[in-house]
């Protein structure tokens, strides 16, 4: 061996020893959770309770930035053209696999641009209006709706969002299209609920438990398989008459593609920890979810996940044929 093949040789493995080190000692400082939607709302609520409880396990602080806009796409965006150095993660609904078919170009490509980390909780819905709405049960909203629906708004946080999966199926369910007003999440949007500014939205339950309870917002249906233990006396969708009515929006972390895998498997032992959490457990329950399995808080079960749910919507969404650019 030539002097320049062995130095060459003796620098790559102190060089492989330095990342291995370095990859061991992960974290060494602060972690960006991207949420791609408003502080607030319903995303950012699980990513916050979540990133607590991981924090701890990690002996760093995961902060959350809140990069809202385009129904989940912009946030995702950043991630994905971030350093893959595992200080820069995405906290991400189902809205990662619908968005793939609904936007026509995305700045990522959904399926290679990330690695994962794992499934974070599956979150049921609610069709909610404002206070003041006049109808007694979901029939006589629907038959309210029908027959003033160049008037009736309802709010999503824009295209790819959870809440404008669940309008559109509720639009479609009841054959009447209705004027929508995005917003960049639906924290901003109850907001304007709570206002009368907006008549509907259908959102997550981690967003619109505690205004129900209150009687600040009417609600008249969930879209789980059951009734929720937080809300005995509401009916599902589909005993409140729309058959099919069933969605769960489930959440997962991802990190930029090339991410060391030493600093993936470190985020989704956290996670898994997190995900037993008395406290995490305790405030999912309240917010009428529950956390994911440990088997799902895993790399694979993400990504067999999100593979799954693009292929389910693509046929979908073309039929619907909706899309944004
Ligand atoms: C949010 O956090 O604002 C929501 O998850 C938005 C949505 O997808 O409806």
């Amino acid at each position: 061996m030539t002097l320049f093949k062995s130095l060459f040789a003796a620098t790559a493995i102190v060089a492989s020893l330095v990342a291995g080190a370095a990859q061991a000692d992960y974290p060494e400082r602060n972690i960006t959770m991207i949420v791609p939607f408003s502080a607030g709302g319903p995303t950012d609520t699980v990513a916050r309770l979540v990133a607590e409880s991981m924090s701890k396990d990690l002996g760093q602080q995961i902060l959350i930035e809140n990069v809202g806009g385009a129904g989940g796409t912009l946030g995702a965006g950043r991630v994905a053209s971030s350093k893959a150095d595992g200080y820069t993660v995405l906290l991400h609904h189902i809205g990662m696999a619908t968005s793939a078919t609904l936007y026509r170009k995305l700045a990522y490509d959904t399926l290679n641009s990330f690695d994962y980390v794992g499934l974070v909780t599956e979150v049921p819905m609610a069709i909610v209006t404002r206070k003041t709405m006049e109808a007694k049960d979901l029939k006589g909203l629907i038959d309210y709706v029908k027959a003033n629906k160049d008037k009736v708004t309802v709010a999503n946080a824009g295209i790819g969002a959870a809440s404008h999966l669940c309008g559109m199926m509720f639009m479609s369910a009841i054959e009447t299209p209705l004027v929508t007003v995005p917003y960049k999440g639906t924290g901003p949007a109850m907001t304007d609920l709570l206002g009368g500014q907006v008549d509907v939205m259908c959102d997550q339950t981690t967003n619109t438990t505690k205004q129900i309870q209150g009687g600040t917002i009417k609600a008249y249906a969930v879209t789980s398989p059951q009734r929720l233990a937080i809300f005995p006396d509401l009916p599902t969708a589909v005993e409140a008459g729309l058959p099919g009515f069933e969605v769960g929006i489930w959440h997962g972390i991802y990190a930029p593609k090339g991410t060391p895998e030493a600093a993936v498997n470190k985020l989704s032992a956290a996670l898994q920890k997190a995900l037993k959490d008395p406290n995490v457990v305790s405030r999912f329950a309240e917010l009428g979810t529950l956390p994911s399995p440990e088997a799902d808080a895993t790399p694979a079960a993400l990504k067999a996940k999100l593979e799954t749910e693009v292929a389910r919507w693509k046929p979908i969404i073309q039929g619907a044929g909706q899309y944004a650019d």
